[in-house]
């Protein structure tokens, strides 16, 4: 053999603008391999990719420039203020000067990181009974909501027409309307500098500062993550890259990134997406199509409903065992089993079980031979009533069967279940549809076991 390990091959895919596409494997796989490659940090030793059109290995310059990356390594500027790093980042991707502050704001917004540690609903509604005038943050449908509703006298009338971003920093530094003049300022009609320097400045030593004015090297590791998110989607590039872009990130964060991610500016503005994860419910949420990776190969390609009917189609039983006593034999407990007749009889025939079963749990990996004699009886049951049923796992105590789409009749399987209470003993057992960890496990696991 060879011992060469080629870290990616013979990978085909094409993401359709506005595509938001998951790359899921062990660690180990080849993700971030086909990240580096198509980033060109790394060489491919054959093949090549386009962006947008563009070859990688012929127009490297221009396929970089419209690709935007979340390296699953952080690499930032530690010296620089959130605000710093993205404006700069911004410029490279040549957006214009004039769209670099409102560009860099709504990021920071959208992604919480404009706001320290406090709760940025609580700190716009307390602008508002303070009567902080034109806190009308962009996109901000919430405040048009509050505003039809609100009483005479309050400050809503002095919110309407705005229309810009207010920065959060003034309602948590400053006090009521010089703060927010200055936010206002910053935004229409403050160049070069941009708001960070001023900010930064203007706020030096001010305990009000926000994260996006704190030199990013003394982030948390979840705001660096943010940050790193930001970077890539900064300036709106045709393809961002993100390589576990929400490991790390507390639950409201990662559901911030994920509508930032399905917003009017990413998927929505036709962007397209190739996202890392090992996180199966992130995938569900944002991922149309995905790929299942294992030792540098794509084992599958399609979205989560056709992989799921494809590799995983059908339920997933899963038994509790009580482990059987030592003297338990087949015949024993088969005749305890014998209740539900129907299932008996088709047990000892020929046509279901033991054809069925050591080829599947070959098949699915499952070691036959440490199968437990109750869970090996168990199963020849559930093959009588479903012949296509799988072995997928198996333990002394643990029994997980995979159960083919209209294989069976789920009331006989129900049946065999309720029965099976001889000297083995069910516990507890659960039938359940296929989800994408089980898909996962099959295709990836499966493999990176066996090597
Ligand atoms: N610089 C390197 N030199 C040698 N081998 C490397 C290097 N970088 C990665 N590899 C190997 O390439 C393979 C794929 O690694 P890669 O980082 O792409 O995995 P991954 O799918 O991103 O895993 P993870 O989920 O852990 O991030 C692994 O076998 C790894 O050991
Ligand atoms: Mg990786």
């Amino acid at each position: 053999g060879e011992d060469v390990v080629r870290a990616l091959k013979g990978l085909w895919v094409h993401v359709m603008p506005g595509e938001c596409f998951g790359l899921l494997g062990v660690n180990g796989a080849g993700k971030s391999t086909t990240f580096k490659i198509l980033t060109g940090e790394i060489l491919p030793d054959a093949g090549d990719a386009r962006i947008a059109g563009h070859s990688i290995l012929l127009a490297l310059q221009q396929a970089r420039q419209r690709l935007g990356y979340c390296p699953q390594a952080d690499a930032l500027p530690g010296d620089m203020t959130g605000r710093e790093v993205l404006s700069m980042y911004a410029r490279l991707r040549g957006v214009h000067e004039s769209r670099v502050n409102p560009t860099v704001e709504v990021l920071l917004q959208q992604l919480g990181l404009d706001v320290g540690h406090k709760p940025k609903q609580w700190k716009r509604v307390r602008g508002i009974m303070h009567g902080a005038a034109a806190a009308v943050h962009k996109g901000g449908d919430w405040l048009g909501r509050l505003r039809g509703r609100s009483p005479a006298g309050s400050p809503a009338g002095g919110m309407s027409g705005a229309g810009h971003v207010a920065g959060t920093e003034d309602e948590e530094g400053g006090m009521g309307g010089r703060a927010v003049t200055e936010s206002g300022g910053s935004l229409h009609s403050n160049r070069g500098a941009g708001t960070a320097g001023r900010g930064k400045g203007r706020k030096k030593g001010n305990a009000g500062l926000t994260s996006a004015d704190t030199a990013c090297g003394n982030y948390s590791g979840g705001s660096r993550r943010k940050l790193a998110l930001a970077v890539a989607l900064v300036g709106e590039p045709r393809v961002a890259l993100l390589d576990e872009p929400s490991t790390g990130l507390d639950p409201g964060a990662r559901r911030a990134m994920w509508s930032t991610l399905q917003g009017p500016h990413v998927l929505k503005a036709g962007r397209g997406v190739v996202l890392t994860s090992h996180s199966m419910e992130e995938c569900e949420a944002l991922c149309g199509r995905l790929a299942i990776m294992a030792q540098g190969q794509a084992r599958c390609i399609g979205s989560v409903q056709h992989l799921k009917s494809r590799f995983g189609g059908g339920y997933m039983l899963e038994a509790r065992l009580l482990p059987s006593p030592p003297s338990g034999s087949d015949a024993g407990s088969r005749g305890a089993r014998g209740t539900s007749s129907g299932a008996h009889d088709t047990a000892n025939s020929d046509a279901g079980g033991p054809e069925g079963l050591p080829s599947a749990a070959a098949a699915a990996g499952a070691d036959d031979a440490l199968m437990d004699a109750c869970a090996r009886d168990l199963v020849q049951h559930v093959n009588a009533v479903c012949p296509g049923a799988r072995v997928v796992e198996c333990d002394v105590t643990r029994l997980e069967v995979a159960i083919p789409r209209d294989s069976c009749s789920l009331a006989d399987l129900f049946e065999v279940m309720e029965a099976a209470s001889g000297p083995c003993q069910v516990a507890s057992y659960a039938l359940s549809q296929c989800t994408l960890e089980h898909v996962f496990v099959r295709l990836a696991g499966g493999e990176s076991a066996a090597k």
